[in-house]
């Protein structure tokens, strides 16, 4: 396929959007790398959509700039923008058939011969044996990948999709995805993605801005942000994480943590600066980095670990992990996955267990922070 390569990366300087004094985007610096796969993400109601309709002009930004390509393009209507949108509702017309659907935008400019660019397109997007069928007699999968080939046929500079998967059931989700993720692949061309599915964000994107009530908390690649996040919104609205509260009793290379009454151990490089003696800490631990030992064992773990005790008061055996809940002093419900290699069936509720892990794979944040920031709304979500 032929694609246009004049683009250029889409800048928005100081964007904000405030509905009377409600501000549903606070200003805002964000710059999207041509030919990336850009995902904002973030709860409902924290302002990606608003977002998103700045960038195609379908809402006028309060304050702030859009440029694409070095040019400024704020004023611009919504039609003049090399921009198009996919919304949830894919919106395709029900009396036109597939190939009218995807024609729609070059009829709209005057071009007759349309064949060959919708053959591609709907070869792009594998439903070219579907041509001549109507919407109502595609699955909607398949009406998503109408909704896609007739956006990228007017071969826009960037293509913002607003929750394009968000009708269908997860399977198809999950199909979907890695399918806009090779298309977007194979056309090379800038795609905004707006999902409250964090798993989505961290699948498709190169680049994922977390957002939390109309402000950008962290940007990064997704293993960077599941690794390092810098808030505790970030660290639970990303995954799951175990945030312990602790008192800094010594720095150095590690810093040393009292917490529950025991002593743990993280990297000074992790820790949020400056980390000083006395001060409090929030130590934060994923699910699949703990091991757990039955209480007998604790002698067999490895000298240097992390190491925290505690009761089982839940476990779920999902397939490729069993789900376990802890109580601990360090934590009333630390949450560890642990791969289903070799299960210990001693390891059920009820027992005495000691969590341990590499003090490596510890993150430490800043504790003046909400500790539940971004855990409801997962679940709101879901
Ligand atoms: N036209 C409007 N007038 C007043 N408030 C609005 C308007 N449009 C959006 N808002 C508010 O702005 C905030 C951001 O809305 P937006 O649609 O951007 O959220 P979102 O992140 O896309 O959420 P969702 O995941 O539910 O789609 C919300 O609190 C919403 O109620
Ligand atoms: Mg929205």
């Amino acid at each position: 396929m032929t694609q246009q390569q004049t683009g250029g990366d889409v800048r928005l300087t100081g964007i904000s959007k405030r509905y009377g004094s409600f501000a549903a985007v606070q200003p805002l610096d964000l710059t999207v790398p041509q030919g990336s796969f850009f995902a904002l993400l973030g709860a409902s109601g924290c302002g990606k959509t608003t977002t998103l309709r700045m960038i195609a002009g379908l809402e006028e930004a309060t304050t702030g700039t859009v440029s694409l390509g070095g040019r400024d393009i704020t004023g611009l209507p919504p039609y003049k923008r090399p921009v198009n949108t996919v919304f949830q509702s894919y919106a395709l017309f029900p009396h036109l058939d597939i190939t009218e659907n995807v024609a729609f935008g070059l009829r709209r400019r005057g071009i007759k011969s349309v064949r060959k660019q919708v053959d591609d397109m709907l070869e792009l997007v594998q439903l070219g044996d579907f041509a001549r069928r109507k919407p109502h007699q595609l699955s909607g999968g398949q009406q998503q990948r109408v909704a896609v080939a007739r956006a990228l046929i007017n071969h826009p500079q960037v293509l913002l999709l607003d929750e394009p998967l968000g009708a269908l059931d997860l399977k198809l989700r999950r199909q979907m995805q890695l399918e806009l993720k090779r298309i977007q692949t194979e056309v090379g061309i800038t795609f905004v993605h707006v999902t409250h599915d964090q798993e989505e964000a961290m699948t498709m994107a190169d680049t994922v801005a977390v957002m939390n009530a109309g402000r950008v908390e962290q940007l990064g690649d997704p293993a960077d942000l599941y690794e390092n996040p810098r808030t505790t919104f970030v660290a639970n609205f990303l995954g799951t994480s175990n945030l312990i509260e602790g008192e800094v009793v010594s720095t150095g290379s590690d810093v040393v943590v009292s917490a529950g009454g025991g002593k743990l151990r993280l990297p000074t490089g992790r820790c949020p600066a400056p980390t000083t003696k006395g001060g409090k800490l929030l130590l934060g631990i994923r699910p699949e980095k703990i091991s757990l030992a039955h209480r007998d064992d604790a002698d067999e773990i490895a000298e240097g670990r992390n190491r925290v005790t505690g009761r089982i008061v839940d476990s779920s055996f999902i397939g490729v992990s069993t789900q376990y809940v802890v109580e601990s002093p360090a934590g009333k419900s630390l949450q560890v996955y642990e791969q289903n290699i070799e299960r210990d069936a001693r390891l059920t509720p009820g027992a005495e267990v000691v969590l341990h892990w590499n003090p490596a794979h510890t993150f430490g944040l800043d504790a003046a922070q909400d500790i539940a920031a971004g855990v409801e709304t997962v679940e709101d979500a879901a």
